[in-house]
């Protein structure tokens, strides 16, 4: 799960993945990073863990990190949460087997429209509201996929 900061949509993105591959008794390993290293070891955005929170789901532990390219050998899917992610990440991809690890999150729910997970960062709760609805049917819809 991959964002800009790391601290906003995609550590939401891990806990809410997370948390749909536990109840589904699946043994998947979810990891989160940004594009960018400006939050580097920073919690979550407190936005992010309050509305998560309400959710029944702990992120207050998890730490921000930056994408690297050995991201491409530790995952098999990557998913971007809009499309500067997209670019930043296949920037880095090494090969045309990395390139084709990455996607766009909200295509799984809305399949072929390249649309992007609005950035949060600057707008109040009921953004990050939206983004958690947004983020639960993705990954019902992975989970889906998977089995
Ligand atoms: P995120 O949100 O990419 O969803 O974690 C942001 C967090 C921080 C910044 C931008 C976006 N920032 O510019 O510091």
């Amino acid at each position: 799960m991959v964002c800009l900061g790391n601290i906003c949509r995609s550590p939401m993105a891990e806990g809410v993945l997370r948390n749909r591959i536990e109840q589904a008794g699946l043994k998947i390993i979810v990891d989160s990073a940004g594009t960018a290293d400006y939050h580097t070891g920073e919690a979550p955005d407190y936005r992010a863990v309050s509305v998560l929170r309400k959710h029944g789901i702990d992120i207050s532990g998890l730490a921000a990190r930056q994408f690297n390219e050995r991201d491409f050998d530790d995952f098999d899917e990557i998913y971007v949460m809009d499309q500067s992610n997209l670019n930043n990440v296949l920037t880095l991809a090494r090969s045309e087997e990395d390139r084709l690890k990455v996607r766009l999150i909200l295509n799984t729910v809305h399949p072929g429209l390249n649309r992007s997970l609005a950035d949060p960062f600057y707008g109040d709760i009921s953004h990050f509201e939206a983004v958690y609805a947004q983020l639960n049917q993705a990954a019902a819809a992975i989970i889906s996929q998977l089995k």
